[in-house]
Formats: structure tokens, C-alpha cells, sequence
């Protein structure tokens, strides 16, 4: 059995990455909270590209952007197809934090220094990928880049979807220089896929307080999003009678503890982390709530009873379904295989979605997770410990040279 996870980086790659995470770390950085706002193209996003770019350029990689903005940098010929691919996404959720996503990206191109430290000859292509908007933090639909490309999501109803201030992707992609007219399904990119492995910082206390640096992924929980409309009607907070008020805010939260309290009973999850008020104003009821629920669960008929529970609690709100993502059971073979090169790695389940899980209807994938100490993530105070980070370095370097040597990805 190979000892992958705990094989020693050379130093030159340890700095390499500890370079690249200290360039990446002010970026898009928001001072007040210590939380990243690295939305999809805003400026913030393009200097993450441009961290990119540079990365791909400073190794001789070929860079490339692919027709729905996800950035590319290949070791190999890309035409030549059967391509293990690894990377993430380096957008961020509102005031997220540093590692959800940079660290799979900064991970990867660390990957690349190590095999090539050890002399490794791909024969097969590798690449390094950065799915864009993957938290779908500006236009309401995560894992967008990967989704577009899959077909996930269609070309025309992912051009129509407008952020906060009614800006559509379209028009931000176009501000951006990338031609939204060529957004869709790309099967010619996804014909050079042979596997995808995303490595990512734990989002839960699975691996924390055991000897295991690293773990893999075994499932993602089906998830999705809704969005809940209350209507009512705008008055004065002073001499409005409570009997003649028409409050939105009241359905709203009866909706928001039936959520928790059919989460609690069904061992699922359920989150309304986003809300906005109209007129919102502190002495004037309100005239619309809208809010957004977002709910995961071990399976899909669980999530369906749980949604329809906080809609009928919801009193005559208008629910919308803005995504769902089923169940992924990422490729048994793959997954098995690859636990078996990181000597056992722990096989861990996830609620939280990924380009892997998009991918993963396509191609075989799989992802590596690292420990997190507290679990917490989504929050400035996600953590790794550097000595993790660098462990899953070592990890992912051992999976893909496995997966680049002959033997096809999904075999056991
Ligand atoms: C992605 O991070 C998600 O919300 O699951
Ligand atoms: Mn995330
Ligand atoms: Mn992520």
C-alpha cells in the first residue's frame, strides 16, 4: 500500500504553494469582516483570473478560456482527450472564506509542481480548471460555470439571470469581455474529460479529531433552492391597528421555524440565509418579503416533504424553485481506488454541492477533502491548518499520477 497522503512535498513545491496562497489571500478580501466577496465578474473576480492566468503562464501551461468563462491551463495536448482534470472554483459566498474553492485551484497547480518534481511524464493530458461562479453568489445559481457547460442549466435562461441590481449575466459577462452568445452546453470540452477530481477544504467536522488529513467523497446530499414571495401591504408601525395589517413578516417567519423544526424531524437541513424587505424600513410594515430557502437532505423524497412543509406553513407565499441539484454517488470504482492510493483515506459524505457533483453526471469524478478543524466554512472563519493544506497537496499529486499512469480512471 501506498503512504500518498503523508508522502513529503519537496520544499521548492511547499513554497510554491505557500507563494501562491499569499498572493491570492488579499484578494477580493472585504476589510470590515475579514470575509472575501469574490463574485463572478467583478473586479474582485478578475483579479483572481488574473492570479490564474498568471499561475497557468509562470508553468508553461497552455491557458485558455472556455466558452462559459471557465478558466483552463493544460499540461499536454488538450485535443489528445482523456484528460484528468482537477481543480475548483475562486469565487467566493458573501464574506466567505479563504479556502472554499482557492484551495482546490492553488492545490492543483501545487499538484502539477509536485509530479513534475518527481519526474513525471503525463500520458495523458492534465489540466487545472476554474469553474466560475460556483456559489452562485451574484446570480442565484451555484455551480453556474459547470452547469452551463454541461448543460446543467440552458444557455438562455442562465443569460437572463440578474444579480442584486437587476444586472443580467449577459450583460456582466459582455462588461467583462467574454461573448454570453457563445454560453451552452460544450461538448467538445467535455469529450477531452477522462476524470475530474476537485480537492476542497472539509465543510464539517467529519475529519477533525482523527489522524486523517485528507479524506474522499462518497455522496453529495440533493439540494436545492426556493424562493419564497410574501405579499402584503405597506403601512405606518405607529398607527397601523394590528388588526387591519396586512404583515408578510409574519408568514415569513412561521415559515422559517417550520423549516428548522421539519429539518430537525426529518435529519435534514434547511437555511433561510437571505432575505429582502420593501420597502425596509424599521417604521413601516412591509409590503414584500422575499426569501430564500435553502434545503438539503439524505435523499429526494425527504427534501420534497420538507419543502412542501415550509411552503404550506408559509401562508400563501409564492414559491419558486431557483435549482436543484439529485443525489450524486460519485463513481464507486474511482472512489475506492482513489481511498486505496491515499492508503485508506476516511470515505465521507457532504451536504454542501460542487463543480464535481455537476461534472459527476458526465465523467467519472471525485473529490478529496480536507480536514477542517471546526467544520465551519461559508464564514471568514473557515480554516485548514497549512500542514493539511500541504498534506492534501501530496494527496492529490499521488491520485493523479495514479490516474495518469495507463490503467483507465474508473477501474478498480
Ligand atoms: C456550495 O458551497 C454550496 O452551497 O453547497
Ligand atoms: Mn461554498
Ligand atoms: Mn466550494
Amino acid at each position: 500500500m501506498r503512504e500518498a497522503a503523508t508522502r513529503v512535498l519537496p520544499e521548492e513545491v511547499e513554497d510554491g504553494f505557500r507563494r501562491m496562497w499569499r498572493d491570492l489571500l488579499p484578494v477580493g478580501r472585504f476589510d470590515a469582516t475579514g470575509g472575501y466577496r469574490r463574485h463572478a465578474w467583478t473586479a474582485a473576480d478578475a483579479e483572481c483570473r488574473a492570479w490564474f492566468e498568471e499561475q497557468a503562464l509562470r508553468r508553461g501551461l497552455a491557458y485558455e478560456v472556455d466558452r462559459n468563462g471557465n478558466q483552463w491551463a493544460w499540461l499536454g495536448d488538450p485535443a489528445a482527450g482523456d484528460a484528468v482534470v482537477t481543480g475548483s472554483h475562486l469565487d467566493s459566498v458573501p464574506d466567505g472564506g479563504a479556502y472554499d474553492g482557492p484551495l482546490g485551484v492553488a492545490g492543483a497547480f501545487a499538484a502539477i509542481d509536485a509530479l513534475r518534481a518527481r519526474g513525471l511524464r503525463p500520458r495523458r493530458p492534465l489540466a487545472v480548471v476554474n469553474f466560475t461562479e460556483e456559489e452562485g453568489a451574484r446570480f442565484g445559481l451555484a455551480c453556474l460555470g459547470s452547469r452551463l457547460m454541461t448543460g446543467a442549466v440552458g444557455a438562455e435562461t442562465a443569460r437572463a439571470l440578474r444579480d442584486a441590481d437587476g444586472v443580467t449575466l449577459a450583460a456582466a459577462m459582455e462588461r467583462a469581455g467574454r461573448d454570453p452568445g457563445a454560453a451552452g452546453r460544450d461538448d467538445e470540452r467535455l469529450a477531452r474529460i477522462g476524470v475530474f477530481v476537485e480537492l476542497h477544504v472539509e465543510q464539517g467536522r467529519y475529519l477533525a479529531g482523527t489522524p486523517h488529513p485528507v479524506g474522499v467523497a462518497s455522496a453529495i446530499w440533493p439540494h436545492g433552492r426556493w424562493r419564497f414571495d410574501f405579499r402584503g401591504e405597506a403601512n405606518h408601525a405607529g398607527t397601523t391597528r394590528l388588526e387591519d395589517r396586512r404583515d408578510p413578516m409574519l408568514a415569513y417567519a412561521a415559515a422559517v421555524l417550520a423549516a428548522r423544526a421539519g429539518a430537525e424531524r426529518l435529519g435534514a437541513l434547511a437555511t433561510f440565509g437571505r432575505v429582502r424587505v420593501e420597502p425596509n424600513g424599521t417604521n413601516a410594515i412591509a409590503s414584500l418579503v422575499s426569501a430564500w430557502l435553502d434545503c438539503r437532505a439524505p435523499d429526494a423524497a425527504l427534501l420534497d416533504s420538507l419543502v412542501e412543509e415550509t411552503a404550506r406553513a408559509a401562508e400563501g407565499a409564492e414559491v419558486t424553485r431557483e435549482s436543484y441539484t439529485a443525489v450524486v454517488n460519485f463513481d464507486p470504482p474511482l472512489r475506492d481506488r482513489v481511498a486505496r492510493v491515499l492508503g485508506g483515506a476516511p470515505v465521507l459524505p457532504t451536504g454542501a454541492g460542487h463543480d464535481a457533483g455537476i461534472l459527476a453526471g458526465e465523467v467519472p469524478a471525485a473529490m478529496l477533502f480536507v480536514r477542517n478543524p471546526t467544520g465551519v466554512s461559508h464564514s471568514p472563519y473557515e480554516h485548514a491548518e497549512e500542514a493539511d493544506c500541504l498534506a492534501s497537496v501530496a494527496a492529490l499529486a499521488t491520485v493523479l499520477e495514479d490516474l495518469l499512469t495507463p490503467a483507465p480512471a474508473t477501474s478498480p
